[in-house]
């Protein structure tokens, strides 16, 4: 049994993992391989392949709980990854990868610091989606100009957001 505790980049604190029925198959098999690499997750739902429910509501999850611990990450899983994406990234602070392939996941961290994987469970097997988990948990975030242009993200959203109304 291998553990990527002490990896760098990898804070082991906690995932926050969450998915919609569409998900649900491939969260099955994305927590046996945190269980198998030690790693700590929380699991928020939903609970079942059969029984449809809305994605954003299981999106906000992980997001409330990335913001309460903003140095744990975060993984959802619905059909396509788009609608938890979307989500996700409404909220600030969050920067939701949504990756099919490992080189996306790895230069999501490397060059995003990507604190949530998206995954779409109706787009890749399991096999693909554990590679993509493992390689997106063991890259460390590169910073330096990197950080330079996350910053700009958080400023240009924050110029952006109409000001507060007072009467
Ligand atoms: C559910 O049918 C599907 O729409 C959802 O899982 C996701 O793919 C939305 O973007």
């Amino acid at each position: 049994m291998s553990s990527v505790s002490s990896k760098p980049g990898l804070d082991p604190e906690l995932i926050a993992i969450a998915c919609d029925h569409a998900g649900h198959g491939l969260k099955t098999v994305v927590l046996k391989l945190l269980q198998e690499l030690q790693v700590p997750v929380t699991d928020l739902g939903c609970a079942s392949a059969t029984e449809s429910v809305h994605y954003p509501l299981y999106g906000k999850k992980v997001v409330d709980a990335l913001l309460a611990r903003p140095q744990s990450r975060g993984i959802l899983i619905c059909g396509t990854g788009l609608g938890m994406s979307i989500v996700a990234n409404r909220f600030s602070g969050i920067r939701a990868a949504l990756c099919h392939d490992i080189y996306t996941a790895i230069l999501s961290r490397r060059h995003n610091d990507s604190n949530l994987l998206v995954l779409g469970g109706r787009i890749i097997g399991p096999d693909l989606g554990k590679e993509i988990v493992r390689a997106w948990l063991q890259t460390p975030f590169e910073g330096g100009r990197h950080q330079e242009r996350l910053n700009l993200i958080e400023q240009l959203a924050r110029e952006a957001r109409p000001p507060v109304e007072t009467t």
